[in-house]
């Protein structure tokens, strides 16, 4: 057993190295995260296990505009429980890393997340593409009349406009819409121009967000895996570090010159 475990963080510790100087040679380093980076911060993810949040609720009934048309109220309480879910929790060590050095490294990180809880703008990132939107902001469900005001909205489940009856909706991209498009083709461009792409906490199991770390791979960047169980995404990885992030992404970028 300690032969084990010794063994496995000498293994740890020469994928951290490894990883170290991939980020040391890089000239641009992308990142795209998913769900696991917020784990440890308390968040659920959505298709780990019995805890995520896809094994509770159906996605085709929450997070689409049709489950939305057919349920409001408790399709907008859902999210009105997430919001309340992420005011209580705290960026963790892991989104304060890639917020600290992509301040003392400027230009040469872009963050690319799927992320909607806001926990990596609220750690310092800057112009993070958020590809799935925001959860902490709102648009309207239908085309806005001139009475349509987002700041001052009639109060109810969920909001309204008092004089067309236009819904609130949470600004959020859901199962069949479309991504926004300035975000994504900035995102496409990193994927493409990044000499390393970290992809961490992220089943792999969406496009086309997943999609960014194949083209990452087909454009010789290298492309490094963090995340403790497998995913969708091993087939390209050139490393992977089986590791919760909030304890990898310190070590990979920690204070030494990098
Ligand atoms: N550190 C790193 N990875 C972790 C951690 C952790 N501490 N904890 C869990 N993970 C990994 C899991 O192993 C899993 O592979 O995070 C991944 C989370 O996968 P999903 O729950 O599928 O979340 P995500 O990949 O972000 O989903 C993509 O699907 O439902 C849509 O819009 C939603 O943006 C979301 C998209």
């Amino acid at each position: 057993m300690v032969q084990a475990l010794i063994d496995n963080s000498s293994t740890w510790a020469s994928s951290i190295a490894t990883v170290r100087q991939w980020i040391h040679e890089a000239q641009h380093v992308a990142v795209l995260t998913g769900a696991g980076v917020s784990a440890e911060s308390g968040v659920p993810t959505f298709r780990d296990d019995t805890r995520g949040y896809w094994a509770k609720f159906k996605p085709e009934e929450m997070a689409s505009e049709a489950g939305y048309r057919k349920d409001p109220p408790h399709v907008w309480r859902w999210y009105e429980h997430r919001r309340a879910q992420i005011a209580r929790v705290q960026p963790n060590a892991g989104h304060l890393a890639l917020a600290q050095w992509a301040h003392q490294h400027p230009d040469r990180m872009t963050l690319i997340t799927q992320n909607v809880d806001g926990l990596h703008q609220q750690a310092g990132s800057r112009d993070v593409l958020s590809l799935h939107g925001e959860l902490r902001k709102n648009r309207w469900l239908n085309r806005r009349c001139a009475e349509c005001d987002l700041d001052n909205p009639t109060p109810g489940e969920p909001p309204y406009c008092p004089a067309c009856g236009n819904l609130l909706r949470p600004a959020v991209v859901w199962f069949g819409e479309s991504l926004p498009g300035a975000t994504w083709a900035k995102a496409e461009q990193a994927a493409e121009e990044c000499q390393l792409m970290l992809v961490v906490g992220t089943s792999g199991a969406v496009y086309p967000a997943a999609g960014l770390a194949k083209i990452a791979h087909r454009t010789d960047s290298r492309v490094v895996i963090i995340n403790p169980h497998t995913s969708e995404l091993d087939s390209v990885a050139d490393h992977r570090i089986t590791m919760p992030s909030a304890q990898v992404l310190p070590l990979l970028f920690s204070s030494l010159e990098l």
